[in-house]
């Protein structure tokens, strides 16, 4: 058994708190495991080091952790963020990273985190909460099924190489000088 795999028969108490100074690199070093290029290429958002302080700086009280009591250990968290739009009487929330160490999944921990973000988000005033993932993530979106989202939205994301463009630019500002 891996070490820090917990026992079946030993009764493991979860907490959840808001994430801390101390947590941060924690929390990178567990979204390193579970957010790599291979499982998450869209590049629109990826996981480093800004994306944590970004989240934690900009929005601190939706950024929650689960942690082992006993070792005080992080096996989990949240980082969310609000979204306010003009013209628009509706707040929009964000779940924008949920991550479970892998060696605690499958026993209720995310499931206790979204419903702590659940509560802040409902305090703050969200009439709508968001969530995207990867169309293949079965995982994922069973978890956002089982929590009540609904409606799922097609989005296709494209691409344009501009390395033509670039070497183009480049070239009118060699010639213009
Ligand atoms: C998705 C994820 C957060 C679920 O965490 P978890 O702690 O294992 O989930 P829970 O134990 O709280 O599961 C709650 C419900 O979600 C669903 N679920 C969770 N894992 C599942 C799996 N492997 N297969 C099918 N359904 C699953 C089930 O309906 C489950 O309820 P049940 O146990 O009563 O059947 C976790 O697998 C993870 O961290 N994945 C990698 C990161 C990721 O994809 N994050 C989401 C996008 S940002």
């Amino acid at each position: 058994m891996n070490e820090k795999e917990p026992s079946k028969n030993k009764k493991i108490n979860i907490i959840t708190r808001h994430m801390e100074i101390d947590d941060l690199a924690k929390v990178f070093h567990l979204g390193e495991k579970l957010f790599t290029a291979e499982k998450v290429p869209t590049l629109y958002r990826t996981w480093d080091e800004y994306e944590v302080l970004t989240l934690y700086q900009g929005d601190s009280e939706f950024c929650l952790v689960a942690e082992e009591e006993e070792k005080e250990e992080i096996v989990g968290f949240t980082l969310g963020t609000t979204i306010s739009k003009s013209h628009s009487a509706w707040k929009y929330g964000h779940l924008v990273w949920l991550g479970i160490d892998p060696d605690w999944q499958g026993q209720g921990i995310a499931k206790k985190l979204f419903d702590h973000f659940l509560d802040l988000m409902i305090e703050d005033g969200v009439r709508i909460l968001l969530v995207d993932t990867e169309s293949d993530n079965k995982k994922a979106i069973n978890f956002f099924y089982k929590m009540g989202f609904k409606n799922p939205q097609d989005h296709v994301y494209l691409t344009l190489n501009l390395d033509n463009q670039r070497r183009q630019y480049r070239e009118k500002e060699i010639y213009d000088h």
